[in-house]
C-alpha cells in the first residue's frame, strides 16, 4: 500500500517537474586564464615576468608573484583546490588563455600547443570522469590575437596536439575545426554553446571588417533557433565578453560592429540563452543584457583568472588567483548561486602555506534572493546612488579577487564600473558615462483601457473546448511518459535523494 502511494507520488512529482521546469540543483566549475609560464622562476626578476636572467636572487614565491604569470605549481594548486572543494561537478567550463603574456618571439606554434596540452592533461587528470568544455583565449593562438577569418590547421592542431579531442565529442570536433566554436549537450538536455569570441576582438587584425568572422554569427543564430524550436535552453560560454572593461574607461573588447551584432543576438534569443559565462579580464564582475525597453533580461558572469599577473593596462592592477563554482538549475540552465574561491597570494608570498579558501558566496554577500537580472540591476543601481555603499565596497574588493582589500574608487571610477555593468553598447555606455545617470526605467505598460466584456461568439466556445481537449491529452501523455520512466528509473525524480552535494563547501 505504501509502495502504491509512493509510486503515485513520484509520478505526480515527475509530472510537476516536466510541466514547470522544476528547480533541480546541479554544480559546475568555471576556471579561466591560467596563463601558464613554464619559465617562471621563484628567483627570477619580477620586472621581467620572474624569468631568470641578469640580476638574480629575487624571492618570488613558489606559487607566483603579482608581477608574473602562473608557474606550474600554481596551476596544479588551483586544480587540486577545485577537486578538493567539489570533485564531482556536472561539468567544467574552461574559458581559455593558457599562454603567458610574453613576446611572440619567445614562442612558436609548437610551444603553444605543448603549453595548452599540458594544462589540458592536468585538468583532465583532476576531473577524469567529468566533461570539460574548453574554449580558446586570444593568447592561445600563435601569434597571439591573430585568429583568421575562416578555418585553418590551427584548430586541428589544438584538437590533436593539445589533446582537446579527448575533451570534445567526435562530431563536435568537426564543428570546432571550422572556427573554434562548437555545441555540446549536458546529461539533462541543456545545450552547451562554446564560442570563439577572439574572432571579434578589436586586437585581431585578421577579422576586422570581414562581416562574420569564420561564419560564427550565422552558426550561432542557427544553433539558437534550433534550440528554441526544440524548446531547449542554452548555456553560452566564451573567453572574451561583449561590452566594456569595467576597469578601463572606453575600452570595448570587440570591434564595435561585432559588439552590436553580438548584443542583437543576445537580445533576440534571450528566451533561449539561460546563462552566459566569460573570462579574459582576470577581474570578477558581471554585466546586464537589456532589451529594447531598457529592461534587464540576462546576466553575463565574468569569472576571474588563475594567473595573478599585474595588467599592462595602466591602473588596472593585479588579482589573486581564483576559481568559481556555480550552482545552477539542471532543467532550465539558470544560475542559482555561485561560490568564488581564491588563493591569498600575498599571504603565500609572506611565507604562509597556499590555502585556497572561499572568498564569498554570491547570494549571501550581495543580499540577493535570486541571481536574476532585475535583482542584480537593483544592486547595481544601489552602487551608483551611494559610493560609500557597503555592498559596492565589497564588489570592488572582489573585483580584484581581494588582492586590493581597501580599493580606492572616486566618483568617475564608480561611474565607470556602473556603466560597464549596465550598458553593453557604445551609445548607451557613452551617455551613461558622460550624461545623466541612467537609473532603471520600468518597461512602459501598454495598458490600453479594458474593453467592455463582449458576448463570447459561438465559434470561440468550440475553440476553447478544443484547446481543453488538447491540454487534457497532453496531460495524459506526460503522465504515461512519467509512469514509464518511473518503471525504468525508479526514484529519479524523488526529492529525497536529490540532495547530492547540497553543501558544496566541504
Ligand atoms: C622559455 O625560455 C626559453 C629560453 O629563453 C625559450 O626558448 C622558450 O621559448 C621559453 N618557453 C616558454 C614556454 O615560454
Ligand atoms: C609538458 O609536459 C611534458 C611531459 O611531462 C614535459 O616534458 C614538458 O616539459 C612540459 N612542457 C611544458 C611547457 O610545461
Ligand atoms: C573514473 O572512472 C574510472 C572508471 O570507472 C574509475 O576507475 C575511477 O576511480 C574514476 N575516477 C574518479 C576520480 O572518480
Ligand atoms: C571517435 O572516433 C574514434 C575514431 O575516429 C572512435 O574510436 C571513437 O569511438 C569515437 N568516439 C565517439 C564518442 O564517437
Ligand atoms: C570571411 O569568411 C567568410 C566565410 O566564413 C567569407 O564568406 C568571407 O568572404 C570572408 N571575408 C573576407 C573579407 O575574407
Ligand atoms: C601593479 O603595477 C602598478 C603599476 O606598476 C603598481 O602601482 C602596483 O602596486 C602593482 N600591483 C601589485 C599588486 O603589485
Ligand atoms: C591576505 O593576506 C594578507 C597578508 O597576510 C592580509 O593582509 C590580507 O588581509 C589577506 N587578504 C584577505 C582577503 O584575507
Ligand atoms: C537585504 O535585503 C532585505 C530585503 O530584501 C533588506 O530588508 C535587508 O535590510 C538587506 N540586508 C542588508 C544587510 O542589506
Amino acid at each position: 500500500m505504501t509502495r502504491q502511494i509512493y509510486k503515485v507520488a513520484s509520478v505526480l512529482l515527475c509530472m510537476q517537474s516536466v510541466l514547470t521546469f522544476e528547480e533541480k540543483k546541479g554544480y559546475f566549475w568555471q576556471v579561466s586564464d591560467f596563463h601558464y609560464d613554464a619559465n617562471y622562476s621563484s628567483h627570477g626578476n619580477p620586472l621581467n615576468m620572474c624569468h631568470q636572467g641578469q640580476g638574480q636572487g629575487y624571492s618570488n614565491s613558489q606559487y607566483g608573484n603579482y608581477h608574473c604569470d602562473a608557474p606550474w605549481v600554481l596551476i596544479e594548486s588551483a586544480i587540486n583546490a577545485m577537486v578538493k572543494f567539489h570533485p564531482y561537478p556536472d561539468f567544467v567550463i574552461w574559458t581559455g588563455d593558457s599562454i603567458p603574456h610574453v613576446k611572440n618571439s619567445d614562442l612558436d606554434s609548437l610551444k603553444v600547443y605543448e603549453n595548452i596540452g599540458n594544462v589540458t592533461l592536468r585538468l583532465k587528470q583532476g576531473f577524469p570522469n567529468t566533461t570539460i568544455y574548453p574554449v580558446l583565449g586570444n593568447h592561445d593562438e600563435y601569434p597571439a590575437d591573430h585568429y583568421p577569418n575562416g578555418s585553418t590547421n590551427y584548430y586541428s592542431d589544438i584538437l590533436y596536439k593539445s589533446h582537446w579531442h579527448t575533451l570534445l565529442e567526435n562530431n563536435t570536433a568537426d564543428e570546432f575545426k571550422t572556427g573554434g566554436y562548437y555545441q555540446g549537450h549536458t546529461k539533462t538536455g541543456l545545450v552547451m554553446v562554446g564560442l570563439n569570441t577572439n574572432l571579434l576582438f578589436s586586437q585581431d587584425p585578421l577579422t576586422k571588417g570581414t562581416g562574420d568572422p569564420a561564419g560564427q554569427f550565422q552558426w550561432l543564430r542557427r544553433k539558437l533557433s534550433e534550440a528554441r524550436s526544440l524548446n531547449k535552453k542554452v548555456i553560452l560560454f566564451s573567453h572574451i565578453a561583449p561590452g566594456y572593461f569595467e576597469k578601463y574607461q572606453d575600452l570595448m573588447w570587440f570591434y564595435n560592429d561585432y559588439n552590436n551584432e553580438y548584443i542583437k543576438i543576445l537580445q533576440t534569443f534571450n528566451d533561449v540563452i539561460a546563462t552566459q559565462v566569460y573570462g579574459h579580464e582576470h577581474t570578477d564582475s558581471f554585466r546586464l543584457v537589456k532589451d529594447s525597453y531598457g529592461e534587464p533580461v540576462d546576466i553575463l558572469f565574468l569569472s576571474p583568472a588563475v594567473t595573478p599577473w599585474n595588467s599592462s593596462l595602466a591602473g588596472v592592477g593585479a588579482n589573486n588567483p581564483g576559481v568559481r563554482l556555480y550552482e545552477y538549475n539542471q532543467n532550465n540552465g539558470e544560475i542559482i548561486n555561485y561560490w568564488q574561491y581564491f588563493l591569498n597570494l600575498s599571504s603565500v608570498i609572506s611565507g604562509n602555506p597556499p590555502n585556497w579558501a572561499l572568498e564569498y558566496e554570491a547570494k549571501k554577500v550581495y543580499n540577493l534572493t535570486k541571481l536574476q537580472p532585475l535583482e542584480v540591476l537593483a544592486l547595481v543601481n544601489s552602487f551608483d546612488n551611494d559610493k560609500f555603499n557597503k555592498l559596492y565596497m565589497k564588489y570592488l574588493q572582489f573585483n580584484s579577487v581581494s588582492q586590493d582589500v581597501m580599493p580606492y574608487c572616486d566618483e568617475s571610477c564608480v561611474k565607470q564600473h556602473f556603466c560597464a555593468i549596465s550598458e553593453l553598447e557604445k551609445s548607451g555606455y557613452q551617455s551613461c558615462l558622460h550624461g545623466e545617470i541612467t537609473t532603471h526605467h520600468p518597461r512602459p505598460h501598454h495598458s490600453t483601457p479594458k474593453a467592455p466584456p463582449k458576448d463570447v461568439p459561438k465559434y470561440m466556445e468550440y475553440v476553447i473546448i478544443g484547446l481543453g481537449a488538447v491540454v487534457l491529452l497532453l496531460f495524459i501523455v506526460i503522465a504515461l511518459i512519467c509512469l514509464k520512466k518511473h518503471r525504468f528509473i525508479p526514484n529519479r525524480y524523488s526529492r529525497f535523494n536529490s540532495n547530492l552535494a547540497s553543501n558544496p563547501i566541504n
